[in-house]
């Protein structure tokens, strides 16, 4: 099953995009670092961490399909923001294009008959849909208190059990 050059760049790009993911939400993370949201800065470290996970999964699967790797240059991620919400609404656009970068492999893989591809991202449509999920939730919540202080630090606490979660 030889991987189709397409196919390859498609997969080496979802990589990138994957790191270029790790690396936005790091820069979060610093934003939050600077701020009394020790919760969000949490999240957002955690966050990153999956990224990475997720770029070493592509990484991976390149090399199982004797594919060639190929790294890009990572953009200088943004750091400065006007608020959370800012935050997790940046966050749920980027969740966003991922998801429709995904379902773009998925289509090419498709068209190029590569089940086995298919199979290696059904795990990635999932994880999208679930992404999606949790930071709408957050950008909902985060509409709703607005300004009020009571309701920002219960959030940040709130974002700080994910954390709890998953660890
Ligand atoms: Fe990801
Ligand atoms: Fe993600």
């Amino acid at each position: 099953m030889k991987l189709a050059t397409k196919l390859q760049t498609a997969l080496n790009d979802q990589l990138g995009l994957e790191l270029v993911s790790a690396y936005a939400y790091l820069g979060m993370a610093a934003y939050f670092q600077q701020s009394p949201f020790t919760g969000f800065a949490q999240w957002m470290q955690l966050q990153s961490h999956e990224e990475l996970a997720h770029a070493q999964k592509f990484f991976n699967y390149i090399g199982e399909r004797n594919g060639k790797v190929k790294l890009q240059a990572l953009p200088e991620p943004q750091s400065d923001y006007k608020s959370p919400l800012q935050v997790f609404q940046t966050s749920l656009a980027h969740e966003q294009k991922v998801s429709a970068a995904i379902c773009g492999i998925y289509e090419l893989a498709l068209a190029e008959k590569d089940f086995a591809t298919l199979s290696f991202l059904k795990w990635f449509l999932d994880e999208q849909v679930e992404e999606e999920k949790t930071v709408g939730e957050m950008v909902a919540k985060l509409e709703m208190v607005g300004d009020n202080r009571n309701g920002l630090f219960h959030l940040d606490k709130l974002a700080a059990k994910r954390g709890d979660r998953i660890a």
